[in-house]
């Protein structure tokens, strides 16, 4: 799928839903969901590290697991879902030449095609200006900004007027260097419902309620992998508890006189 094509679904209201994976087990999984778009996002510090923010991860570990993500689709090649890579933190903010070459390292060694960076500072916009010419698709990313934990931290964004003019205009500029989507995180949902109106090119949501042009979720948060999920990501099954009770069932078989655990896993608080 081609970037043009998530337009043409705003376009036409067909809602796009984007999901994360990880790696080749969670991309097999999420592609015969039938997302439209698969993320390989900088969570993945989080989700498969163990990390406790995305700031982390490398570009070469983003790499790594994009190929695993890729290696992981089952479907013949013009059916897969389209693949967009993070830009990790520090592999596009110390300028244009940096982040050509670490996202054109991305599009040379895997099968992703797109990828997404996050702000709209004039610095960014000149690096999202400078990919796209050289034929690079780049999705945005506003509202919470994890790899602006430190100054952000994981509160909702955009609560008075003027941070929300802001978005809007930033938005605005995203859209004018050539992005060709934006991720939406963590925002009121009037602001969605603003942006999408006054966008051309689709409004993705993550925390931003339902008046977007798709969904974006993580899909551990979604299956209840992970310990703590954020509130606008409410797992729809129970999936760690699942696992290890089956774990659990199964070990108990194996040898039958050993003691379950008392204190099983359990879902803990978020930071948001
Ligand atoms: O890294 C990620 O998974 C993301 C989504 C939360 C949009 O950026």
């Amino acid at each position: 799928m081609l970037p043009a094509e998530l337009i043409r679904f705003k376009e036409i209201g067909r809602s796009i839903t984007i999901l994360t994976a990880w790696d080749s087990l969670s991309s097999a999984i999420v592609e015969a969901a039938g997302a439209d778009v698969v993320l390989v996002g900088d969570s993945l510090a989080m989700v498969a590290l163990g990390h406790a923010t995305t700031l982390p991860v490398t570009l070469d570990e983003i790499l790594h697991h994009t190929k695993a993500v890729c290696r992981g689709f089952t479907r013949p090649l013009s059916e897969q879902p389209m693949v967009v890579c993070d830009l990790p933190f520090l592999s596009y903010q110390c300028g244009e030449d940096k982040a050509v070459a670490a996202a054109g390292h991305l599009l040379k060694n895997s099968c992703a095609a797109a990828v997404k960076l996050e702000g709209a500072e004039p610095e960014v916009l000149a690096v999202i200006e400078r990919l796209v010419r050289m034929g690079i698709p780049v999705m945005g990313h506003l509202g919470l900004t994890p790899q602006s934990v430190h100054c952000l931290g994981y509160r909702r964004q955009a609560e008075d007027k003027n941070s929300q003019q802001n978005i809007l205009f930033q938005s605005l500029k995203l859209e004018e260097a050539g992005c060709f989507a934006l991720v939406l995180e963590h925002v009121p949902s009037d602001l969605a419902g603003r942006l999408r109106k006054k966008l051309k090119i689709p409004v993705i949501g993550i925390g931003a309620g339902e008046d977007c042009d798709g969904q974006v979720r993580v899909t551990a948060d979604l299956i209840g992998l992970t310990s703590k999920q954020p509130p606008f990501s409410k797992p729809l099954i129970s999936g760690r508890q699942l696992f290890v009770k089956a774990l659990q069932d199964w070990i108990k078989q194996q040898h039958p006189q050993a003691k379950t655990p008392t204190k099983a896993i359990s879902q803990q608080g978020s930071d948001y």
